[in-house]
């Protein structure tokens, strides 16, 4: 079977007076007024509890935007029952059917609700127009258009058969349902953890951030109205210990595929393996997770300074710093480091910080007070420190929102704190190094390199440019080149990485997709 090729959604630009502009706009101020009342998801049935939670803009916290239905135990029992019944049906359906829903999918998001869905990023996740456009829109689409196209290509694949013997494999989703734990920091990866194991025939119960729920109902309408069947994806919102108690500690618990924290996804493992020794599951459950990150910069004398200088203006503060690929650690050798420092202060003077609604802020709200508080700390502490000192920025206003300006420190070290914990925020660290020692700081890179997620080199040398990209062989599961290591596109750079990291099962590809089903190899004698 042929597919539609997928292409990469074209990202729109969202111009001064075009209409895309103001038709955006005006869903922003529409929604902002709304006052949404989101109920829980679970098969046709949308349950308001009564147990509510508000949700704020982090870049306007007194205004509330709304709020969003809890629930409690018996509602995830609840979501569980239903995912296995509507199971019965989904996984049977020919995976063509499955195809065409989130092939509609994509073409419901980039139309109609294209302004609703990055306006509810906007809100609620302090994105400006251009970082929701490539996430909440362009990368889902992608997402969904590429995996369809991935899908395809699995299920055409069979053994050979020889006279007398004929061999197939069947295809098969996993036996029980998933389970999708999902982060704040792009729509985008929460649309598509609970959609890539649910292409390949699963049922999900999903749990969205509770800082992403606004955009989260945006994706469950989309999803209903491009045919998902009920009961196929279920959605539910409240304390995470209990929801994930309940669902890991279920028989039928047959995979996790997260995006979150390191500390969160290792307490995983433990439960997981607990249950495992008590005999509880039938198959090992997938464990398929993205987690921490430290990435960095990495300049050898031989490069530009004004490229590296926009790849860490770009790569560290869009989106506050809060991508998982942000540059967080640079290291710079001294001949460059005026040059790299004189371009990045002109570059962030120019940068404008406030509401998303304007797009020329560049810089929006970090998106909550838990990070807030914790970034402001690390900034505070730098400031005292004798091995640090505060370069550019600093400075932070939580009185309206959660503004923390674009903040470089300097260490004095390349085992500095801030060289190494990760903040997920806009400070970036850097590192002056000598010129001689560029051998020694790769190696200082790799050992401190706890995660691997991404990370990026400048070099004009070829030699040093294949020296680098083998030292830090396990440094970067994506590893860029002359290049900031943010902005992965779906179908171009499947994105993961190991250590720290996660499971590195690359977002958006066939290795990501082949963790969701178990096969079936048939041998059938003439
Ligand atoms: N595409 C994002 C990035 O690379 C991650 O999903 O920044």
């Amino acid at each position: 079977y042929k597919v539609p090729k997928a292409v990469n959604e074209p990202v729109l630009a969202y111009g001064k007076g075009s209409k895309e502009r103001e038709s955006l706009l005006a869903m922003y101020k529409k929604m902002y007024n709304e006052k949404a009342d989101i109920p829980l998801y679970i098969g046709s049935e949308q349950i308001k509890t009564g147990d509510t939670v508000s949700m704020h803009p982090p870049h306007d916290h007194q205004h509330e935007l709304g709020v969003f239905h809890k629930a409690d135990k018996k509602h995830i029992e609840k979501a569980i029952d239903t995912a296995l019944e509507a199971r019965k049906k989904w996984a049977k359906m020919p995976w063509e059917s499955r195809a065409a829903i989130f092939l509609k999918a994509a073409d419901l998001l980039v139309g109609p609700y294209r302004d609703r869905m990055n306006a509810a990023t906007m809100l609620a996740q302090s994105k400006n127009m251009m970082q929701t456009e490539i996430d909440a829109v362009c990368e889902l689409a992608d997402f969904f258009r590429f995996n369809v196209e991935f899908m395809s290509q699995i299920y055409a694949d069979q053994p050979i058969s020889v006279e007398g013997i004929w061999n197939r494999m069947q295809y098969r989703p996993l036996e029980g349902f998933v389970y999708a734990v999902t982060p704040f920091n792009f729509t985008s990866i929460a649309a598509n953890l609970p959609a890539a194991p649910a292409m390949m025939g699963n049922v999900v119960v999903w749990k969205p951030a509770e800082t992403q729920v606004y955009s989260a109902q945006v994706i469950m309408e989309i999803f209903m109205e491009a045919g998902v069947p009920p009961g196929v994806i279920n959605m539910v919102t409240g304390k995470s210990s209990m929801i994930t108690d309940i669902v890991m500690n279920h028989k039928d618990f047959s995979g996790i595929h997260f995006t979150g924290s390191t500390p969160v996804f290792n307490s995983f493992w433990e439960t997981i393996g607990n249950n495992i020794k008590k005999g509880l599951y039938r198959s090992y459950p997938r464990i398929v997770g993205e987690t921490g990150g430290k990435d960095f910069v990495w300049m050898h004398h031989t490069a530009d300074a004004k490229a590296v200088a926009t790849a860490l203006t770009r790569g560290a503060f869009e989106f506050q710093g809060q991508k998982c690929s942000a540059a967080s650690r640079a290291y710079i050798p001294k001949s460059k480091w005026a040059d790299v420092r004189k371009f990045m202060e002109a570059d962030l003077k120019s940068i404008k910080m406030g509401s998303p609604e304007n797009p020329e802020n560049f810089v929006n709200a970090v998106i909550d007070k838990r990070a807030f508080d914790k970034l402001c700390g690390y900034i505070d502490q730098a400031k005292k420190d004798k091995d640090a000192e505060v370069i550019i920025g600093g400075n932070y206003d939580g009185s309206k929102g959660y503004f923390i300006e674009p903040t470089v420190i300097l260490a004095k070290t390349p085992k500095y704190e801030t060289m190494c914990t990760e903040l997920f925020g806009p400070v970036l660290t850097v590192y002056v190094y000598e010129d001689k020692d560029w051998k020694e700081i790769l190696e200082i890179m790799d050992q401190t390199s706890i995660y691997a997620l991404t990370g990026a080199i400048f070099s004009q040398d070829r030699y040093v440019i294949d020296y680098a990209t083998d030292a830090l062989e396990n440094s970067a599961g994506n590893f860029y080149i002359n290049d900031k290591p943010t902005g992965a596109v779906v179908g171009q750079q499947p994105f993961g990485g190991a250590r720290g990291s996660g499971t590195n099962d690359k977002a958006g590809s066939v290795w990501n997709l082949l963790r969701w089903i178990s096969n079936r190899t048939i041998k059938e004698n003439f």
